[in-house]
């Protein structure tokens, strides 16, 4: 174990990924329906389902994203894989910035409940816009790990 990249934070980082998969999974499958006219009685239920999910996903994004930033995931690349670290920086750089537009979203959509509509009529669009960058940031994160842990085995020639 001490040779291998420490399995704990990395395991942890690999499953909180596919629990959040579902999650995204889930808004992908709610988004399918037609967003009905803001002012509407439909409109609101949706926009405030949409809501709590956005809330629900928010949050387990900012513990998600504190647990990498400090879990031991960017010191223990820094350490054995100082190759690696731009790559990790720059992964962890992102996380501000997409709970900020996970944040903006939720106002937008907490706007559109209220039956007031919001600048930008496309809200379906940009939550999905925003889903799918977080899978492209996972994705990464995911192959990265799955390659050190290959360095770290010996099989990285
Ligand atoms: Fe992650």
């Amino acid at each position: 174990m001490s040779e291998v990249m420490s399995r704990t934070w990395a395991q942890q980082v690999l499953e909180e990924h596919r629990e959040l998969r579902k999650k995204k999974d889930r808004l992908r499958e709610y988004l399918q329906k037609p967003r009905p006219e803001a002012g509407t009685t439909g409109a609101h239920t949706w926009a405030a389902e949409l809501a709590r999910q956005l809330v629900a996903l928010h949050d387990e994004l900012f513990r998600h994203f504190r647990f990498e930033d400090e879990g031991g995931m960017v010191e223990e690349i820094r350490t054995r894989h100082p190759r690696a670290t731009v790559d990790v920086e720059r992964l962890v750089g992102e996380h501000p910035e997409m709970l900020r537009d996970i944040r903006k979203l939720m106002n937008e959509v907490l706007t559109y409940s209220e039956g007031r509509a919001p600048e930008d009529p496309s809200l379906r669009y940009r939550v999905t816009a925003l889903l799918n960058r977080l899978e492209r940031h996972e994705c990464e994160e995911d192959c990265m790990i799955h390659d050190l842990e290959l360095l770290d085995l010996g099989l990285g020639d």
